[in-house]
């Protein structure tokens, strides 16, 4: 019997990485076996990974011995960071290079890097960064070139959990109804599960080696506001209204992010064809079967967004 390859996932506690642990764990005849890597082994989601089957090891990104221990024997690695933890670019870029250099240390076999465009080979620079959280991950695709990682870099989309963790659901307009306020005019917005992530990385390891060196885009939908707001309200009963700001408006307002927010929709809707066609629904159900439309990930989570609650 050949023994289980292991994919060490970093981010196994969380929406991406967990969508991939879940996703080995409930194929047992893959094989592959998941290393879950987590800072807090006694945490609600790591006991639960662990009583699912997962190996859970204890590793912080910021602590590179950590790591290297945590990738012994180790075939695959999902990498991925965490912007929201530290909202610093500099941060992102130095766990990444961590990463990179603890997978070749350790001789990992193919390494899925979760990554964004650096939107500065495209747009004028609003300072350092446009889009910090998409900026930096592009940067440090560098890093897995220059120490020749076997990498996939995976090009993640906007995750629809935004909706419900983000404040960028609708919210009550001046006529009672909901209004879902994007500055992406009339183009599609590729949008996707965040489970969806991890289940696309447990596809592209399943085909073995051959992505490696590739860059890999994954969405479940391209949609416009007006379909988005249109599904939103189907699914919730609030009639919801696609208002489409335009971008500096949209960076003025007082929501925390805005602006790199702006930045980011504006980034989307200005290179929108591309954007889209890097990100292709159809190959992302090849990787994942299970990939999820908006309106199926909408009857599972529709309840979940904020504005979907009010009542008036
Ligand atoms: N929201 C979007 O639209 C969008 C789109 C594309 C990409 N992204 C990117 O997706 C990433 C967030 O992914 P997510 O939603 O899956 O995050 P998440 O659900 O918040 O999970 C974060 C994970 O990171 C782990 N983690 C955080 N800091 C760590 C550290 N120092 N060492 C080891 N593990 C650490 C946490 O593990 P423990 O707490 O267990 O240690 C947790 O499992 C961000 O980088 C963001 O920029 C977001």
């Amino acid at each position: 019997m050949t023994a289980h390859k292991i994919i060490a996932v970093v981010g196994a506690t969380g929406a991406q990485g967990g969508g991939l642990a879940r996703a080995i764990l409930t194929h047992p005849d893959s094989g592959f076996r998941v290393r879950a890597i987590t800072r807090d082994a006694t945490s609600v989601a790591a006991r639960k990974l662990a009583a699912a089957g997962a190996e859970v090891v204890t590793a912080d990104l910021g602590d590179s011995a950590s790591l290297s221990t945590a990738l012994r024997e180790v075939w695959g690695a999902y990498f991925m960071t965490c912007f929201q933890a530290h909202f610093c670019p500099a941060t992102e870029k130095l766990e990444a290079r961590t990463m990179a250099a603890a997978a070749r240390r350790a001789h990992v076999r193919h390494v899925i890097w979760s990554t964004l465009e650096d939107t500065r080979t495209r747009a004028t620079p609003r300072g350092s960064y446009n889009v910090p959280h998409c900026d930096a991950k592009g940067e440090a695709d560098g890093y897995f070139r220059e120490l020749d990682v076997p990498t996939t870099f995976l090009r993640t989309s906007f995750h629809w959990e935004n909706f419900i963790d983000w404040g960028l659901g609708p919210r009550l307009g001046p006529h009672g109804n909901l209004v879902l306020t994007m500055p992406i005019g009339t183009s599609r917005l590729a949008g996707i599960a965040a489970e969806d992530i991890g289940r696309c990385a447990f596809g592209i390891f399943s085909e073995g080696t051959d992505t490696i060196g590739c860059t890999i885009g994954i969405a479940g939908e391209h949609l416009t506001g007006d379909e988005m707001a249109a599904k939103m309200g189907r699914a919730t009963g609030h009639t919801t209204i696609y208002h489409p700001i335009c971008p500096d408006r949209y960076r003025e307002l007082a929501s925390p992010g805005s602006l790199e927010m702006g930045n980011w929709f504006q980034y989307q809707r200005d290179t929108e064809a591309e954007y889209c066609s890097a990100r292709s629904v159809e190959r992302s159900r090849s990787l994942n079967p299970q990939l999820q439309s908006f309106d199926a990930w909408l009857a599972v989570n529709a309840g979940r967004i904020p504005g979907s609650v009010v009542t008036y």
